[in-house]
């Protein structure tokens, strides 16, 4: 059992201490944060055994791996500290908000023979782990091209403290673009090049809901961004991830084959897409819309995949889980740091292209993780 230390007892860290408690691999046994009172009532209200600061819970004797769920500037120094510490680490998103720091935490663990996985582990369940079948198994045929939309208005109207959102490291493409990048990794393998443009609407946004309701924030980054991609394997790709849609009917996530696609209908954290559960389609040659005449569109026009694999709950943790199986089978997790590394690069390539000048290579790549088996462990 991998004996599992958190660090950060925010939004985010319900989900996946209730996830925790579930998996018989991890024993979640202590809880930090910067604000001692926060720690103290999750830890009352899970029943966790140690309450500390991030230091000491760093360095305590009886914890195998960290859990960093602080905010996206505070990643990569947790991780490189609880490396040095002789301690796995699995990161929420996004892996680095700048890449050297982002290869420091991977040499660190290839140094001291420990672990790394990070977040987004969506592609892990059920939905894309049937996309992913459904690729290997060639139903659409060779895939050819990927497209990802999607359009929110941000955050502030539902979270209380939406800052960090748009500060440097923040943005719709470091934000969303992790979960629908390494989906693509996941199914279509490493990335060769990539290229973008992006604008931010609004200076200033208002937090519309919580105790700070009214107040507002200032905007550091680009909110409506877009790329184009370019896969080794030849297959290209396109991405719109937006803060500054109030609607669209655009949203999807599709692979195109050269004998059909593949359709995620809504792909938008509102409908949980980004999460880890939800109906995938298909059309191939036979029931294509150009087949008919009158061409038929909608839902009924598409072929509903069956879905054979497990989590398809929210199971953040799900990569955490994997990656405490990883360590008994001496293996690399599938939501690993070189995967988040990877997508990282492509994701900081589309935003910097335009001012470095168009296309930009990605030098990293990185092994296609393997299927998650449909019993799991
Ligand atoms: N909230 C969501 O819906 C959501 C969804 C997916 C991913 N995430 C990711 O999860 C991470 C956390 O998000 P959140 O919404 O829970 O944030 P949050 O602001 O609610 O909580 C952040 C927590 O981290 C702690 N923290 C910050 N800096 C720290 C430091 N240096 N040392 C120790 N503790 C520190 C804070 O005290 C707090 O407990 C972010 O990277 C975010 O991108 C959040």
């Amino acid at each position: 059992m991998l004996r599992v230390g958190l660090i950060g007892c925010g939004r985010i860290s319900d989900i996946y201490i209730q996830n925790c408690q579930s998996y018989n691999e991890l024993q979640l046994v202590g809880c930090a944060s910067l604000d001692m009172a926060e720690s103290r009532e999750k830890a009352r209200q899970y029943d966790i055994g140690i309450v500390c600061s991030a230091d000491e819970l760093i360095s305590h004797p009886d914890i195998d791996c960290i859990l960093n769920l602080t905010v996206p500037s505070a990643h990569t120094d947790i991780a490189l500290a609880a490396l040095e510490s002789g301690k796995h680490v699995f990161s929420e998103k996004p892996f680095a908000t700048d890449l050297a720091q982002g290869r420091a935490v991977l040499k660190r663990a290839l140094d001291n023979q420990l672990l790394v996985g990070n977040a987004p582990d969506t592609f892990l369940g059920g939905r894309w782990q049937t996309c992913r079948a459904l690729i290997d198994s060639g139903v659409i045929g060779m895939p050819t091209g990927v497209a990802a939309f999607v359009g929110t208005h941000g955050v502030e109207r539902h979270n209380p403290n939406p800052d960090f959102y748009y500060l440097e490291g923040g943005g719709p493409m470091l934000d969303l673009g992790p979960y629908y990048v390494t989906a693509m990794v996941s199914v279509l393998g490493p990335i060769s090049r990539v290229c973008g443009l992006s604008r931010k609407t609004f200076s200033e946004r208002m937090i519309e809901t919580g105790h700070r309701s009214g107040e507002m924030i200032p905007v550091e980054v680009d909110t409506h961004t877009m790329g184009m991609i370019e896969f080794e394997s030849g297959v290209i790709g396109s991405i719109t991830m937006s803060f500054d849609i109030w609607d669209s009917e655009t949203p999807r996530f599709e692979i195109y084959g050269e004998e059909g696609t593949l359709c995620i209908p809504d792909p938008d954290p509102v409908h949980g897409a980004n999460q880890f559960g939800g109906e995938v389609w298909y059309r191939t040659r036979e029931n294509s819309r150009w087949a008919y005449q009158p061409r038929v569109t909608g839902k009924d026009s598409w072929t509903v995949a069956e879905n054979c694999h497990g989590y398809n709950d929210n199971s953040r943790g799900l990569g955490l889980l994997d990656l405490a199986v990883a360590v008994k089978e001496k293996r690399q997790p599938r939501a690993s740091g070189e995967l988040a590394y990877h997508v990282s690069e492509a994701l900081t390539g589309i935003l910097e292209a335009p001012a470095r000048g168009g296309y930009i290579d990605i030098a990293s790549t990185c092994q296609r993780p393997e299927p998650l088996p449909q019993q799991f462990p």
